[in-house]
């Protein structure tokens, strides 16, 4: 039996369980340093809870990954856990550890020295920690390293020559941090393997750029942005033919390009030079490889032209040229590629015309060349590029008319030909329903402004100012949320729409002799004053004539006061019915005898509100709307029946409502603190952020429900802060919903129109479109979140002209400091959350409906400021566990 085998088999078999033994051996070791690892971190989210002998080999332990073959621990890999603590020189006893990996956690330390210990390392990976202290010499133990990975954190001190000794580097990261000294000359001459180096974002680095980087034939990527470079870029780096990205921008770099730099570094796709105070002219071909993408030489202080052999860069996509220093003829070519989307060249001194093959470049999204010296006619092929947001030319030399589709690329938003020489008249824009910006100004353009610029839904800039159009400002102007408005230094004649005089947008009119209206140099011709003062002897007639007509009214609902009260007592009000949803105790009498002067709490476009005290002691609020007897009673009982069951806590409960011939009285419940409105207009008003933002998540919640979850769905249509009503713990609840349902739509357009002290809170195209929406909704949130931040009234009550709080906002926005238009009582507190709060308010403003969100949407938004608002919690007396329980 044993003698049956052979010798050769039991040293095989010997050696086998050997083995075996090792193997197990080296596990448990494993599994020993490990675990030493483990017990020198924090591990706050219980990211290695698994690490434990009785959850299996260590092969099988979260982040580690074992050598297959030799059993080894070869790689461990513990990325973004939130660990901190130790990193424990354990680690380094794991003989086989090829790859170390612990980038983007939270090692507050300085770089272990023992972990020059394993010297088995092939990567290491230390990215986006908190490291801080020096990179140490002894570095230059790891020799296997191929990956170094130390970027996004807080080194400090010089560059240790030891790198240099590891010289199977591929990869070297050391961007984002604060290393100071200079690249030494020795450490990269011996990286001859090197593919990406990033020392990027070192801002204290001093250095010029050392030669022998130009000997790394490998290098493929170059990240050097931020990096306190200096002195020139070394005529070696032309030797780099493997080169795909370089990115030497935000140094001080100076001198010239090299030469040859184009055309021997072929396989360049990104080259950004921008930033620096580099000088010279353009080295000759740029993109021989064709392969360049992009390229950035902005901000620099070239001179001289760039060759025209770059219009063949076919590949090229964004082409930055602005503030560089160049001149001469821009390379025709430029305009015709295919891929280019972004060309920038404002302020150089380019000349040349601006070709009709432009249309070729049919990616083109954003053009700036303003400040050169192009002329020329534009060319009808600009308007033919239907992805072209933004084309700027101002301050050149460009002539003749503009083309009639100049505005016709349906992404069009900024357009600027201001301060060229074109002459003939404005063409109607056409199809560029996104244009926002346009700017004419400072050329020789005549006849009258289009009246088609009124068509167009968020033009917000429009600068015609010293031209030669003659001719009326339009009507229409006054009814888009114009910002500015400039048509000063031009012949137009006529009277201004007095909404462009007071308040926004900011109109500039003068150097318009012909132009008048009530505050300008010219209040309207002789004729037009002899009008005028006629039809204010009309206006005192119809005010006297009215105030008597009001002692009239007075007096006949006096004489009707009494006689109900008269007939009330005798129980006689047999037209009036009522239906109750609440067990009210209340008659139509209780009612009809309270309607008086002084329980009038308020007047609105549909009506008077009482507050009225029932014979139980509770108050309620009675709202009578004049209802228009060509409805049918049916109807309105099952429309106010709707808006009865729409039960929200945010939402004034309606508790039932009496009507007879031509009046509906809506009985709601009352809340003590008045309205939101009232609130905000008291002088000193100063309620807390946390108040406010709660205040605004009960509203939008609220609309949310009307929006979203009550079947049929309903519109409030007038939410604005005197229909906020806040509870006694500032509870708000929204009033005055769905009216529109009861009043129907004619009826209810009417009484809103008539409604002058709230006109701000109706979103821009409630004048035009036909159909209410969600959006319009939104909007009269947005300017309720506008108070809310600003602490202004929606309206200043006087004076009259005086901007109401979108006007006010967007007139600072782009201007001031945005703290500023913050409510200067609070923003001390959250500012974060009150400026989340004011974004979010600007979007619900937005010009366009559709770029406003959701009141859900709106909704998610405030909970999350509400939660970035929160104070951190505090152990107060009540809440410790030091008392009794
Ligand atoms: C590895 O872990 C998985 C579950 O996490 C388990 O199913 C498997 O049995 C384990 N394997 C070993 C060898 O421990
Ligand atoms: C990890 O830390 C980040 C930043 O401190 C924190 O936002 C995140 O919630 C933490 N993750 C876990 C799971 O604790
Ligand atoms: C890092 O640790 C030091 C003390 O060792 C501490 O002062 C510092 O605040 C810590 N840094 C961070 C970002 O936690
Ligand atoms: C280091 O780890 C981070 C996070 O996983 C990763 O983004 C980065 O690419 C790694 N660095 C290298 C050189 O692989
Ligand atoms: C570079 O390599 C040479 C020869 O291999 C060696 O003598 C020199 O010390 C190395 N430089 C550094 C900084 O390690
Ligand atoms: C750039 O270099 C010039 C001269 O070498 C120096 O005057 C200037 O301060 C430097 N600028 C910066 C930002 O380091
Ligand atoms: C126009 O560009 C020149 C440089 O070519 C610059 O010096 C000047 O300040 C620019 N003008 C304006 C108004 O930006
Ligand atoms: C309006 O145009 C005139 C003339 O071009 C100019 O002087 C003035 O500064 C412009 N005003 C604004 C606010 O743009
Ligand atoms: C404006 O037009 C008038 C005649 O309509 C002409 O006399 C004047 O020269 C023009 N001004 C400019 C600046 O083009």
């Amino acid at each position: 039996m044993a003698a049956g085998i052979s010798p050769p088999a039991i040293i095989l078999g010997l050696l086998f369980i050997l083995s075996l033994f090792s193997t197990s051996v080296s596990s448990a070791e494993a599994e020993e340093n490990l675990l030493a690892f483990r017990s020198s971190l924090e591990d706050p989210t219980n990211a290695l809870s698994g690490w434990s002998p009785a959850a299996g080999h260590v092969c099988n332990w979260t982040g580690v990954t074992c050598d297959p073959s030799s059993g080894r621990v070869a790689s461990l890999v513990l990325r973004s856990l939130n660990l901190s603590g130790e990193i424990s020189p354990s680690l380094c006893r794991l003989a086989g550890l090829s790859e170390l990996n612990l980038a983007g956690n939270f090692f507050n330390q300085s770089i272990p020295l023992h972990l020059a210990q394993c010297t088995s390392l092939q990567a290491l990976n230390l990215s986006n920690n908190l490291l801080w202290g020096t990179l140490p010499d002894q570095i230059s133990q790891l020799r296997s390293l191929t990956s170094l990975d130390l970027s996004g954190n807080k080194l400090e001190g010089a560059l240790p020559i030891g790198l240099g000794a590891l010289d199977r580097l591929r990869v070297l990261n050391l961007g984002g941090n604060m290393f100071t000294g200079a690249l030494h000359i020795s450490i990269f001459g011996n990286l001859s393997d090197l593919v990406h180096i990033d020392i990027s974002q070192n801002p204290s680095f001093s250095s010029e750029l050392p030669p022998q980087l130009g000997n790394l034939k490998k290098l493929r990527k170059i990240l050097m942005q931020s990096a306190g470079l200096r002195g020139g870029i070394p005529q070696s780096f032309v030797g780099l033919g493997e080169l795909e990205i370089l990115d030497l921008s935000r140094n001080n770099l100076s001198g010239k390009i090299p030469v040859g730099f184009g055309l021997r570094l072929a396989k360049l796709v990104y080259l950004d030079l921008s930033q620096n105070r580099l000088s010279g002219s353009f080295p000759g071909e740029i993109c021989s490889g064709m392969v360049l993408a992009e390229l950035n030489l902005h901000t620099n202080s070239f001179s001289g032209e760039l060759p025209e052999s770059m219009g063949s860069c076919s590949n090229l996509e964004r082409l930055q040229l602005q503030n560089g220093g160049f001149s001469g003829e821009f390379p025709s070519g430029l305009w015709a590629l295919s891929k280019m989307t972004v060309i920038r060249a404002e302020n150089n001194r380019f000349s040349g015309e601006i070709p009709d093959y432009i249309r070729t470049a049919s990616r083109l999204e954003l053009v700036q060349i303003d400040n050169n010296s192009f002329s020329g006619r534009i060319p009808p092929g600009f308007g033919m590029i239907s992805s072209l947001y933004r084309f700027s030319a101002s301050m050149n030399g460009f002539y003749g008319e503009l083309p009639e589709n100049f505005c016709d690329s349906p992404a069009m938003s900024i357009i600027s030909f201001s301060h060229n020489s074109l002459t003939g008249s404005i063409p109607s824009p056409r199809r560029c329903r996104k244009l926002v910006s346009l700017s004419l100004a400072g050329n020789h353009f005549t006849g009258e402004i289009p009246n088609s610029l009124t068509q167009l839904p968020v033009l917000t800039y429009l600068d015609l100012s010293d031209n030669n159009l003659s001719g009326e400002i339009p009507q229409g102007l006054q009814n888009l949320k114009l910002a500015l408005l400039n048509v000063s230094f031009n012949q137009l004649s006529g009277e201004v729409p007095l909404p462009l005089i007071s308040g926004l947008p900011a109109s500039f009119l003068q150097g318009n002799p012909g132009l008048c209206g009530p505050g300008l140099a010219n209040p309207c011709g002789a004729e037009e004053a002899q009008k005028r003062r006629n039809l204010s002897l009309t206006y005192a007639l119809i005010s006297i004539a009215f105030a008597g007509g009001v002692i009239l009214v007075a007096a006949a609902l006096y004489v009707k006061n009494q006689s109900l009260r008269r007939k009330a007592r005798r129980a006689h009000s047999a037209s009036w019915k009522s239906v109750l949803y609440y067990p009210l105790r209340i008659t139509e009498d209780d009612l009809l005898m309270r309607f008086n002067e002084s329980n009038c709490v308020g007047r609105g476009a549909f009506g008077e509100v009482y507050a009225i005290r029932l014979p139980g002691g509770e108050v309620v609020a009675a709202k009578k709307l004049i209802y228009p007897t060509n409805l049918s009673m049916r109807s309105l009982k099952t429309e106010i029946k709707t808006l009865a069951k729409a039960r929200h806590k945010n939402l004034t409960k309606l508790l039932g409502f009496c009507y007879s011939e031509g009046i509906v009285v809506l009985i709601y419940e009352s809340l003590p603190k008045g309205s939101l409105g009232d609130a905000i207009s008291r002088s000193g008003f100063s309620m807390e952020w946390p108040t406010r933002l709660r205040i605004a998540m009960g509203a939008a919640q609220a609309l949310s429900y009307l929006h979203e979850h009550y079947v049929p769905t309903l519109l409030h249509r007038n939410v604005k802060s005197r229909n906020v009503l806040l509870d006694v713990d500032y509870e708000p609840k929204l009033t005055d919903f769905g009216l529109d349902r009861v009043l129907g739509e004619s009826s209810y357009g009417s009484s809103m129109a008539s409604e002058l002290g709230s006109r701000c809170y109706l979103a821009p195209e409630c004048g035009y479109s036909k159909k209410a929406t969600e959006k319009m909704d939104v909007y009269s949130f947005g300017v309720l979140l506008l108070e809310l931040v600003t602490g202004r009234p929606a309206e200043q009550p006087e004076p009259r002209d005086s901007l109401d709080v979108v006007r006010w906002v967007r007139r600072r926005i782009n201007t001031d400091n945005r703290f500023q238009i913050l409510d200067q009582k609070i923003s001390g507190t959250a500012l974060p959350s009150i400026s989340g709060a004011l974004d979010l308010a600007l979007r619900c403003t937005a010009v366009s409906p559709e770029k406003r969100p959701t009141m859900l949407e709106v909704l998610r938004s405030l909970q999350s400021l509400e939660s970035a608002a929160d104070p951190p919690p505090v152990l107060s007396a009540d809440t410790s566990y030091s008392g009794n329980p």
